[in-house]
């Protein structure tokens, strides 16, 4: 919960380079988002994510997947939940983690755990979307911040942010450029839903 100064607090899991974290915690300093990270988790020890959470003195994290390379497990959930809860966390915000969130977590944080995805959702759903849409010839491409439920990428959509896909788009060159709105987007939506749980609280 919100403490005197009114700031929300939000937990961050992912799993690489953690931009997205940057790019809220950049709006948290520039005074646009009235809002704290409290805990940054990821699965992956190597996770660029972790280091960007110690560089600005926040907590940081591994969550034990208990040797699975691609499950989160049911119990490992639970743990994290109950940390990310002792945190006082409001809004849980996946970015980047490769993992799914299922029922033990979205219990926990009912409509309060969010996600990015980098397509128009519905389109392109799972990994590498960016590059599912050059190769399907898609002329146009985007991002999604969308509530997590227990399917891959399929949740109510909250915002998106639409991305032309140009004549000679690569793979990457079309992913650079749907960051760059991801990381205007992730901060607004986050914004918003805060606002709708203020108003329903
Ligand atoms: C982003 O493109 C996001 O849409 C996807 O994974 C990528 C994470 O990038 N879910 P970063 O770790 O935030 O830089």
């Amino acid at each position: 919960m919100p403490d005197g100064s009114g700031k929300f607090k939000l937990g961050v899991l992912g799993s690489g380079s953690g931009s997205n974290m940057q790019a809220i915690l950049d709006a948290i300093e520039e005074g646009s988002l009235n809002a704290e990270i409290v805990l940054v988790l990821s699965d992956n020890p190597d996770a660029y994510i972790l280091e960007r959470a110690k560089k600005s003195g926040i907590p940081a994290e591994i969550i034990d997947c208990q040797g699975y390379k691609t499950r989160f497990p049911d119990d490992s959930q639970k743990l994290i939940a109950e940390k990310l809860k002792d945190h006082g966390v409001d809004i849980v915000c996946l970015a980047g983690f490769m993992r799914l969130v299922k029922q033990p977590m979205l219990d926990v944080f009912p409509d309060r755990i969010l996600n990015i995805h980098p397509s128009l959702l519905p389109a392109y759903p799972g990994l590498m979307a960016w590059q599912q849409a050059v190769e399907d010839g898609a002329q146009e491409s985007g991002c999604t911040v969308h509530y997590v439920d227990a399917g891959m990428d399929t949740g109510p959509v909250i915002l998106q942010a639409r991305v032309p896909v140009l004549p000679h788009d690569t793979a990457d060159s079309l992913h650079a450029r749907i960051q760059e709105q991801e990381h205007q987007l992730y901060p607004e939506a986050i914004k918003l839903v805060w606002k709708k749980l203020s108003h329903t609280q």
